[in-house]
């Protein structure tokens, strides 16, 4: 068995899912829940000044018959005391010594700081996390997203935090910025020993049609909430991978954003994470989700020959690279199973009205071909004109049958050859430029 145990910037866990922080990770009942059921690590619930919430506070994007895709909120942080917290937290790492214990903090002032910073290694926490992300409320008292936003201001904020810290510091950066890496840069200048990225997108999920208020509502109002789960992966992925690749970061990151099984856990150690947080699938499913992640990424790592999580980790950083250097004589197209096709044509209409009507639908007696079980008698088959195909992978997209439409690499006979060796080449006259697409 592989082996999952993980250590980010000297804070060791047995595996590495964690839990948020966020509401699931509000009491010492609830860590210690989440140890047993199997989580790794534990980053508590914000601690500041105890604020006052409101209510309602969640709404959520749904798609078809799948509930809470996207969750959002304009909850603030713990609304409970720092005193019980640390207190908690106190209790919580003498009973779980192996496992990783996080305080997250967000407080205004240099002394705040410190005297947060010293309160949380007091009570043994394995390290601080600072919440440079929240992107409502906190941001408006000039915390937050506020903080995580301006470089400079989180880089100050950041040094502050070391001129006392024993323990390990992580800095959590927010989406709602232009160059995640500009944030990730002033967190290394500053002396951060790790980042942890993303907290939540600014959003509105959705409005109420008859009152035009959108959700969640407070008496009538709304406001910008922090967007989460699922629908949010792709973007972490895109910013793990941002700050993993960038030399002038060279951080150990803590991977978040819309993890929910075992999958999506591989693909952010693949992209540069050293440890996972999950916070939407615990509040949609619970904590025993990390049973089938253990499970899952220990299998994956198995089948794999992978010894342990670390050869996983950055795997796929380098293969993410500038549009200009791919290559443009590198060819693919869509072929069809007709064992497996069902006739329902979605491709053709895809490939006819949004992207380049390659596919024709024929008889089977003109293609001549047998057809799989599955098929809708008397229905027109489609068929691609691989010479016209652009490799878009559209029809595959859409298709609703699993490898129904393979996309193929061809041999096109010709060297590869990037955009800028293109731009080069053609200046120097020694290509000629390459045809349109008809
Ligand atoms: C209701 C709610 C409250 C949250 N509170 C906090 C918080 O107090 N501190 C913090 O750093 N992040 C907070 N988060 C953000 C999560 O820690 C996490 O960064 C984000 O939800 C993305 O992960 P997910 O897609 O697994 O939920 C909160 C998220 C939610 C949904
Ligand atoms: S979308 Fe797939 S199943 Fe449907 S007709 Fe096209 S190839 Fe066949
Ligand atoms: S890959 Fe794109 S261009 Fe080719 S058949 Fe499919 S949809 Fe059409």
């Amino acid at each position: 068995m592989a082996d999952l145990s993980t250590n980010l910037a000297g804070i060791k866990s047995p595996n590495p899912f964690w839990v948020a922080s966020g509401p699931p990770a509000n009491t010492a009942y609830q860590a210690h829940r989440a140890f047993e059921a199997g989580w790794g690590g534990v980053v508590w619930k914000t601690i500041g000044d105890p604020i006052v919430n409101v209510a309602s506070r969640y709404s959520a994007l749904n798609y078809g018959r799948d509930r809470m895709i996207g969750l959002n909120n304009i909850e603030l942080i713990s609304d409970r005391s720092p005193e019980t917290n640390f207190r908690e937290i106190a209790e919580v790492k003498k009973r779980w010594p192996h496992h990783a214990v996080i305080a997250s903090l967000m407080v205004d002032t240099r002394e705040r700081w410190h005297e947060f910073v010293r309160r949380s290694t007091d009570a043994g926490a394995d390290g601080i996390e600072l919440n440079y992300g929240c992107p409502h409320g906190m941001c408006e008292r000039g915390m937050g997203s506020a903080v995580g936003q301006q470089p400079a201001v989180a880089e100050k904020i950041t040094s502050w935090v070391m001129e006392v810290a024993t323990i390990p510091v992580i800095v959590k950066l927010t989406p709602n910025i232009t160059d995640i890496t500009a944030a990730a840069r002033a967190a290394k200048r500053a002396g951060a020993n790790a980042i942890s990225l993303i907290n939540t997108i600014n959003s509105i999920t959705n409005v109420n049609l008859d009152t035009f208020v959108p959700e969640p509502t407070v008496a009538g109002l709304s406001s910008h909430a922090g967007y989460c789960g699922p629908a949010v992966k792709p973007i972490a992925l895109n910013m793990v991978q941002s700050c993993a690749a960038d030399p002038a970061v060279g951080l150990p990151i803590s991977g978040i954003g819309g993890i929910a099984n075992w999958r999506d856990a591989a693909e952010f150690l693949a992209l540069g994470s050293t440890s996972l947080q999950v916070c939407t699938a615990i509040m949609h499913y619970g904590f025993r989700i990390v049973e089938d992640m253990n499970e899952g990424l220990s299998a994956y790592l198995d089948s794999k020959g992978m010894k342990s999580i670390n050869e996983l980790i950055g795997r796929a950083v380098p293969t993410v690279q500038k549009w200009e250097t791919l290559d443009l004589n590198w060819q693919r197209v869509a072929r069809i199973d007709y064992e497996k096709c069902i006739g329902c044509n979605l491709c053709y209409i895809a490939c006819e009205d949004g992207a380049h009507q390659c596919i024709d639908l024929l008889s089977p007696d003109e293609l001549n071909i047998g057809l799989g079980p599955g098929r809708v008698p008397h229905k027109p088959v489609p068929k691609v004109r691989e010479e016209d195909c652009v490799g878009c992978n559209l029809c595959s997209l859409v298709c609703p049958v699993d490898d129904c439409i393979t996309m193929t690499e061809i041999p096109t006979g010709r060297p590869p050859l990037s955009w800028s060796d293109y731009q080069t080449r053609l200046a120097a006259g020694e290509i000629s430029p390459l045809p349109p697409h008809p």
